[in-house]
């Protein structure tokens, strides 16, 4: 235990969506660690909030045709109950956009211009001529300029996953009208990330947490850093201080968000804030991998720069992919935290044991509801579930009370084994192993039970019996304690079982090691249920109809993409023409000049029909001509519309009656 608190965040949603399980692959690791270090003794702070401001959510609230502070507020209530019903309990849920955070922005940016760190520059940015707006981030898309992918204004995330600068983006395109848009200048102020090169140097060998964070980071620093233009032409936003046309960009006010909660929950408990941002308690920030980049470099800079302290620790979570395909809630690979799972009555303890369990930390996880499955019934129900219930019902049933003697050596040594490795794994973020050596003492138990046989035993010796059960409730107690921080509800109702009144979250992992309090225990029940095979069908019927429909959409946006208008057609002129002359062209094979009879005027047109017909066939046949393209040069020789032929065979359209030329087809 240490005697300084600890401060634990976890990245913020945005509020233009609902809470996915692709974001509790952060938060209910974050949740375990703090259940955890507080069942060790620490003194933890466990804070989060919703990240309101930027273009995404700008963009959904438009298009609902409500204020994104409307959007906001009912996302920010979503994900702040879809944590409680996960228990993911944080001492403060706030908002990016309240006052506070606001206040707090403007200081920190108050003290990057004191200190030198931000300047003004002009610079080109995407403007929309025919909506008549500046583009920033989301409101534009292109071309990546590294990678080539297709990428928004701000990032390419599809591709290389690089940041990009506004203006930086390739053939932009306005995401409102779908219209070309332009480069036009404007003035921005920009923070200078490149003087924190030596630094970030420093800094990044001593960041604690998981490696994935570090490496990334110190190879981004060695690819050079870029300064950050840290305003945006939105209306939506943090003010940049003295520009009432400006807001400053969503990742400055959003980090600061992390200091802005922290301040209200010490405003509300009495505690200090600042033990932590300027003081030495350790900051640790729980995030997912595609973040690393503004957790690890842009914002311990952004502290450095402004007198802060920067994190101690950044955990980096890898994502989450369904079905062994890209998470992507507009290709329908998404599972729902609400919707999918805890409406239909599926326990929050489930999930939470298949994200913690499932791959380590830092890996991909690949989501599947037969692998959840499995490893719910396998693991939670055979192994702990089983034990759980043959111990507290053969103690009911056979010896009436918790027999009065101390558990063997055995059993405590097994124990302490397993406390130190979950602890050793726990303390290292490796998850997937502290689990893993839970469930070591629960097959441990199992084994324990089964092959000391207590109900054969009885028959012979009570009192070895009474021993090999109470060595059985140590295991149980001790389980209850460690799987607390895994499945906390289903550990609180074993503690009660247990006979214990008050509850297991707030006691020592010692007391795994510890005694009962009442001799008789309640009425024993099974707390673990499996799930049945044709629930998972049915989940999985859900799954592939979501999928199947966003494909059909998919389809259907990309026919209306084909599609023109009757006034763009309209916009080709056709008409006949009558074939005055034909020749070769020297030095081409393809193509003849053509010259057409429009009725009112003459004009050349190079035609690639060489191959099947005879210059001297084609004289005083009727064609159809497009009239109005603009003139091009084939082969050196000038061309002044397109003839229309079908098929390979360059058949050539003609009309059925005979028409003077120069007639409008229409
Ligand atoms: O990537 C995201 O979803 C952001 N909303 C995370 C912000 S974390 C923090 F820095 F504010
Ligand atoms: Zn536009």
């Amino acid at each position: 235990m240490s005697n300084k608190p600890l401060l634990v965040t976890c990245g913020l949603p945005y509020t233009n969506g609902p809470c996915h399980i692709g974001h509790l692959r952060t938060y209910v690791p974050a949740d375990f660690f703090v259940r955890y270090m507080r069942h060790c003794g620490e003194d933890v702070v466990f804070v989060c909030g919703s990240d309101n401001h930027g273009t995404p959510i700008v963009i959904s609230a438009e298009a609902e045709g409500i204020t994104p502070r409307e959007m906001s507020e009912r996302y920010n209530e979503h994900f702040d109950t879809t944590f409680k019903r996960m228990n993911i309990c944080f001492d403060r849920f706030g908002m990016t956009d309240d006052p506070i955070n606001h206040d707090m922005t403007k200081e920190i940016i108050q003290n990057l211009i004191d200190n030198g760190y931000i300047y003004k520059k002009t610079i080109n940015q995407s403007y929309c001529p025919h909506c008549k707006m500046f583009l920033p981030d989301r409101y534009v898309e292109g071309i990546c300029p590294y990678c080539g992918e297709k990428a928004r204004g701000d990032e390419c995330d599809q591709g290389c996953g690089k940041h990009l600068e506004p203006g930086e983006i390739i053939d932009p395109v306005c995401k409102i009208c779908g219209e070309k848009a332009e480069l036009r200048e404007q003035e921005h102020y920009f923070f200078k990330l490149s003087d924190f090169a030596e630094f970030l140097n420093e800094y990044l060998p001593g960041l604690k947490g998981t490696l994935n964070a570090r490496n990334y980071a110190s190879g981004w620093i060695k690819e050079g850093l870029h300064d950050w233009c840290i305003t945006r032409t939105l209306n939506w936003g943090v003010k940049f201080p003295g520009r009432d046309d400006l807001v400053v960009y969503v990742w400055v006010d959003a980090p600061i968000g992390y200091i802005s909660f922290t301040r209200e929950w010490a405003k509300k408990t009495g505690g200090n804030w600042e033990q932590f941002w300027k003081g030495d308690a350790p900051v640790i920030h729980f995030i997912g991998q595609d973040i690393i980049y503004h957790h690890c470099i842009f914002w311990p800079s952004l502290l450095k720069g402004s007198g802060f302290r920067p994190p101690d620790a950044v955990i980096a979570s890898g994502m989450v992919k369904i079905d062994d395909r890209k998470f992507s809630k507009s290709r329908g690979y998404v599972v729902w935290t609400n919707e999918d799972y805890l409406d239909l009555g599926l326990p929050a303890d489930y999930l939470r044991y298949y994200l913690l369990s499932y791959t380590s930390h830092t890996k991909e996880l690949n989501f599947s509801w037969k692998e959840y499955q499995a490893r719910i019934n396998n693991e939670i129900v055979d192994t702990i579930g089983n034990f759980f219930y043959r111990t507290l019902h053969f103690t009911s049933r056979k010896i009436g009370s918790i027999p009065k003697t101390e558990p063997d050596n055995e059993i405590t040594e097994q124990i302490k084994k397993t406390i130190e490795e979950v602890d050793k794994s726990a303390r290292n973020y490796e998850f997937k192993s502290a689990v893993e050596s839970v469930m070591s003492l629960g097959n441990f138990g199992n084994t324990y039970i089964q092959s000391n046989a207590p109900w054969k035993l009885i028959k012979t010796d009570k009192t070895a019996t009474e021993q090999v059960i109470r060595n059985c409730l140590q295991v149980v107690k001790a389980l209850t304690i460690l799987l607390d921080s895994v499945i906390p509800q289903k550990a609180q109702e074993s503690w009660e079982l247990l006979g214990f009144k008050d509850k297991v979250k707030d006691h020592s992992i010692n007391d795994a090691l510890t005694g009962f309090e009442s001799e008789v225990l309640p009425e024993p029940r099974i707390i673990f249920n499996k799930i049945e095979d044709e629930r998972i069908e049915e989940f999985e019927k859900t799954l592939r109809k979501r999928v199947n429909e966003a494909n059909l959409k998919e389809n259907s946006n990309i026919r209306d993409e084909n599609m023109i208008t009757i006034d763009e057609f309209a916009k080709v002129e056709l008409k006949t023409a009558t074939v005055l002359e034909a020749e070769p062209i020297e030095g081409s094979k393809k193509l003849l000049r053509i010259q057409v009879d429009l009725g009112d005027e003459k004009r050349q047109i190079v035609s690639g029909i060489a191959k099947f017909y005879k210059p001297e066939d084609l004289k005083g046949q009727q064609v159809i001509v497009v009239t109005n393209l603009k003139p091009a040069r084939l082969c050196g020789v000038e061309s002044n519309g397109m003839i229309l032929a079908a098929g390979d065979e360059a058949s050539l359209l003609t009309t059925k009656r005979d028409v003077s030329p120069g007639t409008k087809v229409l």
